[in-house]
């Protein structure tokens, strides 16, 4: 058998993602926090006979007061990059009372980020917002887009100096379509014409928080966008499969294009579509995540191949697996990189891989029973173990690359 090498270009960034609400723990501003504390969520997973408290994020990871040591962990598994977001609840738990604490708090994160040479990268919108936005109607309203930027301009001027590459708003077709279509987070709303209003208003805040961020920062500025691997089944399901990925994975980043200086991608999905547009997610898929998710790594290729069109720097900030017994992680690791490594090769301008995620934490509706961390979390006394997977990709980061048998 012989051996290849796989080199990735010079300055790669090696590193993992975690979102603020996700691992923090303690947002007891946030929209989220009020909606898992709410007798809605409380009776509905009563009654699907779940546990609420694990459904609660409560101290998350508490990455709050264990920055440090998970950073440090980070940094000792080869990785010189980190993505994190900020929570704006923390930052503005009142409506125009700003905290300076928590500002503080990130500029310590990311300065300690520094420390170990690894490029923060700050998303400055995932998923979460006060609950007294939300009162107001979130981002339902087009003029509640000010208060977005009324944070922003708060929190950004303090911790510019520190971040390297900002990501305006993650996934803003997987927020817009989960809190506002398909119901499943707050505020469970299920109006397909309300999503399309947050989505148009998600990508106007984009726009404004792009000018914002330009007056203040030189430093690139992105997006992360959620694209799922679409395949037609047969000829005659072109069609609808081009309309499918027209409204899943083409209309937002579109309308964005133009402002960025870089694409985040984050890759999960993949789904064949058949000739009346129907998603069949499972069919091809030998294997699964613990969500139930296929697993398709060379669907990565295709989707890089189509964002080539855009002509800018991609990173991928996200494409990780739920696997708790982590007899899948190292090799979902390999093969997603093999083929963003062939889309290298054939001229696509990929820049980094970000693992989602560094710990296993809170997953959104799931509560925290997938476990997607490279390093592993006891909930009940918050030690963390890391995982051999999480080994196995430190050797990939630290030498760059890795060697493949042909
Ligand atoms: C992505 C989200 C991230 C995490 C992963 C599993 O869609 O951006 O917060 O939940 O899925």
């Amino acid at each position: 058998m012989k051996k290849r090498i796989l080199t990735f270009p010079k300055g790669f960034l090696w590193g993992s993602a975690v979102s603020a609400y996700q691992v923090e723990g303690g947002n007891i501003y946030s929209d989220w926090w009020a909606w898992e504390h709410s007798e809605k969520r409380l009776a509905e997973l009563k009654q699907n006979g779940k546990d609420p408290e694990k459904y609660q994020s409560g101290d998350a990871c508490d990455f709050y007061h264990r920055f440090r040591e998970d950073i440090g962990l980070a940094s000792n598994l080869g990785q010189n990059a980190f993505r994190l977001s900020l929570e704006w609840s923390r930052i503005e738990p009142e409506e125009g009372k700003f905290s300076s604490e928590a500002v503080g708090y990130y500029r310590e994160v990311l300065k300690t980020l520094r420390q170990h040479k690894m490029s923060p990268v700050v998303t400055l919108f995932h998923f979460t917002v006060p609950q007294w936005f939300a009162e107001k109607g979130g981002f339902e309203k087009k003029k509640n887009i000010g208060y977005f930027l009324r944070y922003l301009e708060y929190a950004v001027k303090d911790i510019a100096d520190q971040a390297e590459f900002w990501i305006t708003i993650n996934e803003p077709e997987i927020y817009s379509t989960h809190a506002y279509s398909l119901g499943k987070w707050p505020p469970q709303r299920k109006s397909a014409l309300l999503s399309y209003r947050v989505m148009n208003n998600l990508i106007s805040a984009h726009h404004d928080s792009v000018g914002l961020i330009r007056r203040i920062s030189s430093k690139p500025i992105g997006v992360s966008v959620n694209i799922t691997d679409l395949q037609a089944e047969g000829v005659f399901s072109i069609p609808a499969a081009n309309i499918v990925d027209y409204i899943l994975n083409k209309h937002t980043l579109r309308r964005m294009a133009g402002s960025l200086d870089f694409i985040g991608l984050n890759y999960y999905n993949h789904a064949h579509i058949s000739w009346f547009g129907r998603r069949h997610s499972s069919k091809t898929h030998h294997v699964t995540t613990d969500l139930g998710w296929g697993v398709h790594p060379e669907g990565i290729e295709r989707v890089l191949a189509k964002l080539a069109k855009y002509s800018l720097p991609i990173y991928i900030t996200e494409n990780g697996i739920a696997d708790a017994a982590d007899s899948r992680r190292a090799k979902f690791i390999r093969d997603h990189l093999f083929y963003i490594h062939r889309a290298l090769q054939s001229g696509v301008d990929v820049r980094g891989y970000f693992y989602w995620s560094l710990l296993d934490n809170f997953e959104w509706h799931h509560g925290f029973w997938p476990r997607f961390g490279l390093v592993a979390v006891d909930y009940s006394t918050q030690a963390r173990f890391v995982r051999p997977s999480a080994h196995e990709y430190a050797k990939i980061c630290r030498s760059n690359g890795f060697t493949i048998s042909t």
